[in-house]
């Protein structure tokens, strides 16, 4: 299954394994991994048994578009998108290098290996999906008290904060300011807040500039060198 055409469900490199997302596979290239991003179908943090046939490659290209569109904002962890398979033996020692197979071509990339922050960054433009159902409820999204009267879907005066939790089973749970805080600290939290802000407003202007609503999204950070830096994927559908 690994032509340009057929659908990638499952990999098997001769590397170790870092991580096998419901999406993504992750092998460790010594201090660097390889993210590899499949054609599966996670749904409710369901892996669905069918995938579908390039979607890897477009999440891929899409997380790399906007790393390089945002870097201005914040360092992040891409050090190359491997768009030519041959250009994988530049990360691995001689004696570690294989026949890499042509699937990685478009749909994988080389990053930093970094120590990750245990909280899901997520940034509400406008008001939907669970926001929707909680300012329904209660007025509110994650805590944060909304003016009365809007209506579903409608874009925010200011975007919203809504960190989550980073569960490792079962579904992400909300995470006021304070618990960020508590977390990683009271300046680590208030510049996921501020970066998190910053990178979803560019890249929201962006894509309405072309016709694309983004209502919401998630970062992941990590800590370079002590620094912050963008991980994972980003400003994905
Ligand atoms: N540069 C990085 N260094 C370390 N870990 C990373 C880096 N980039 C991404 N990750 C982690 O690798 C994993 C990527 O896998 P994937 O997103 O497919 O998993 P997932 O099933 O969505 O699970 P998760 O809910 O943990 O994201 C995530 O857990 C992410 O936090
Ligand atoms: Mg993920």
């Amino acid at each position: 299954m690994n032509s340009r055409s057929s659908i990638l469900i499952n990999t098997d490199l001769p590397l170790p394994v870092f991580y096998r997302g419901k999406v993504r596979d992750t092998y460790e290239l010594d201090n660097l991994l390889l993210i590899i991003t499949t054609d599966r179908i996670s749904a409710f943090d369901v892996v669905l048994p069918s995938g579908i046939p390039g979607k890897g490659r477009v999440l891929n290209q899409i997380s790399v578009f906007w790393f390089n569109q945002t870097s201005h904002l914040l360092p992040n962890h891409l050090v190359a998108a491997i768009d030519d398979v041959h250009h994988l033996g530049n990360y691995l020692p001689t004696e570690s290098r294989f026949p890499y197979p042509s699937y990685l071509a478009g749909r994988s990339m080389v990053v930093k290996k970094v120590k990750r922050i245990p909280v899901e960054c997520v940034v509400r433009g406008y008001l939907a999906g669970s926001g929707w159902a909680e300012y329904q409820q209660c007025g509110s999204v994650s805590g944060i008290t909304l003016p009365k009267g809007l209506q579903q879907s409608q874009e925010l005066s200011q975007p919203l904060f809504t960190p989550t939790t980073k569960a490792e089973t079962g579904h992400d749970q909300p995470l006021t300011m304070d618990e960020v805080k508590g977390l990683v600290g009271e300046a680590i939290a208030e510049e996921l807040k501020e970066k998190s802000l910053a990178i979803y407003s560019y890249g929201r202007e962006y894509a309405k500039a072309k016709g694309i609503i983004i209502a919401d999204t998630k970062m992941e950070f990590g800590l370079h060198d002590d620094r912050l830096i963008l991980i994972d994927e980003l400003l994905t559908p």
